[in-house]
């Protein structure tokens, strides 16, 4: 049932509609020959399959969520990209890839959990010498992460914002019409409400925390 409500949901199909920025991030680094790159906490996919298609490389997205880490399996297959696209379950504390194994590092939405700093220093062995970290982040201390990320053995090729304007037009006003929507559908179920409001506790939070009100993309060298 929860995988059901999720489908009906279609929170990939939101994601979707922000591939262009990682299109678009993805875009500042030079024409890489078959990259290796890790996607860190892929979780269904969405973007990682962007960074397939963007490249001609290997990419390996790892997650602990298993039932994310299925539907981005699913999505590999359904894309005929089982050659070139693995999910992984491990945990973005501890990821087992050897040194220097990638050419790109990606990570979305993500860092926040590990903390930017540590998160710069601990991903910067699985990234070879002079590769690439590209990182979705949210708006808490921007000045301050900018400031650190030279002194964590990174230089900066980019940076840019996704507006706040953006992240309610096309995401959390569309996940909270369909939350409603699903609320009166399922309005004798105990359960799929349940899941309902934790849904909308993320669309609740994004209107009350600050750090939510747009994102940014740090587009990065390992110096
Ligand atoms: C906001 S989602 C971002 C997913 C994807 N990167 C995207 O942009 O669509 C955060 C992801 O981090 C994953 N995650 C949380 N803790 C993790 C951990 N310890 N190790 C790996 N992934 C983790 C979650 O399962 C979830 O898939």
């Amino acid at each position: 049932m929860k995988s059901d409500i999720l489908t009906e949901l279609d929170r990939d199909g939101l994601r979707g509609n922000f591939n262009r920025f990682t299109r678009r991030a993805f875009q500042m680094l030079p024409r890489l020959d078959r990259p290796r790159i890790l996607d860190i906490g892929c979780g269904t996919g969405v973007p990682a399959l962007e960074l397939a298609r963007l490249s001609d490389g290997e990419i390996f997205g790892i997650d602990i969520d298993e039932a994310a880490l299925e539907g981005f399996s699913r999505k590999i297959a359904d894309a005929g990209l089982q050659d070139r696209a693995k999910a992984v379950k491990c945990s973005l504390f501890d990821i087992e890839f050897p040194d220097e194994s990638f050419d790109i590092v990606w990570a979305e939405g993500v860092i926040a959990i590990i903390g930017f700093d540590k998160g710069l220093r601990e991903w910067r062995r699985l990234i070879k010498p002079h590769g690439y970290l590209g990182i979705h982040d949210n708006v808490d201390d921007i000045q301050r992460k900018t400031e650190a990320i030279p002194a964590h053995g990174y230089a900066i090729i980019n940076t840019f914002a996704v507006p706040k304007d953006t992240w309610w037009d096309e995401h959390y006003c569309l996940l909270e019409k369909r939350i409603q929507k699903l609320r009166n559908k399922y309005r004798e179920n105990a359960d799929v409400l349940a899941l309902l409001n934790k849904e909308q506790n993320e669309v609740e939070m994004f209107k009350n925390e600050p750090r939510y009100h747009g994102s940014i993309f740090y587009v990065i060298q390992k110096s």
